[in-house]
């Protein structure tokens, strides 16, 4: 077994010579998000349950699909699905061509629960749709509508433990993300957004309580453990 207290060496020695150079390698300013690679990388990486892979073999399926997030943030991503209560289905809201969905959905097998993803493939996407049907065609624990969150509440479930926010970007729409998901996670529940800092999204940051944030460099993911009252973030 290679040394994995590094977590650079994490990426470089164990997982870069297996997916090659096709994924950015994130920079690491965030101490937190880094001792919990740190900490956490030997037992993720040699997790593998009954009827779901380990991450390193979910690293050759999702190396094979496009999708948007760095290596580091899809470990992070099973991570924090494993990590979050197993009584409850996780959220997606942005699925694309289905890898961080299939991410979600391998953490979530171990725990027998479902992943439920929401996009509305907008014409700019919509080429994506097809591709997310046969990349997830696997996983009966990914239930997809497309629709957005304001049109998906009332008919989706209404409590989840992992709520994954990387839809459309512009502020507004992550700021409605946000709100309409956060009453949605149960306590002890997480939530992540990915490249959220984009732009006006700074704000967000800002409006954060940084004690229970935990991010890569440049934002692109946040995770919380607490419930956020709704009424912080305008
Ligand atoms: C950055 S991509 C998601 C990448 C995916 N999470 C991954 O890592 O593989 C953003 C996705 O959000 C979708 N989207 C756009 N508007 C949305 C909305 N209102 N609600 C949910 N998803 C939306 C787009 O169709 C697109 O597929």
């Amino acid at each position: 077994m290679v040394e994995l207290r590094d977590p650079k060496k994490i990426i470089e020695s164990t997982l870069r010579p297996l997916v090659g150079n096709d994924y950015e390698y994130g920079g690491w300013s965030d101490d937190d998000g880094r001792k919990i690679l740190r900490e956490k990388a030997d037992t993720l990486l040699s997790i593998n349950s009954p009827g779901s892979r380990n991450f390193l073999d979910l690293l050759h399926v999702i190396n094979k699909i496009e999708g948007q997030c760095i290596l580091e943030e899809y470990l992070l991503l099973y991570y924090f699905a494993l990590m979050s209560p197993s009584d409850y289905p996780i959220l997606e809201i942005g699925s694309l061509a289905g890898a961080s969905t299939i991410v979600l959905a391998e953490a979530a097998l171990q725990t027998n629960r479902d992943v439920i993803s929401l996009d509305p493939y907008p014409i700019s996407t919509r080429c994506y749709l097809d591709q997310f049907k046969n990349n997830t065609m696997e996983y009966s624990n990914i239930v997809q509508y497309h629709k957005g969150i304001k049109d998906a509440v009332g008919i989706i479930p209404k409590e989840y433990s992992f709520v994954f926010i990387d839809g459309d970007h512009n502020y507004d729409s992550v700021k409605s993300d946000f709100e309409l998901s956060v009453p949605l996670i149960v306590e002890n529940g997480f939530i992540a957004m990915h490249d959220y800092q984009w732009g006006d999204n700074l704000t967000i940051h800002s409006r954060l309580n940084n004690s229970s944030y935990i991010g890569l460099d440049y934002g692109y993911l946040a995770v919380r453990k607490k419930l956020i009252p709704v009424g912080q973030i305008v």
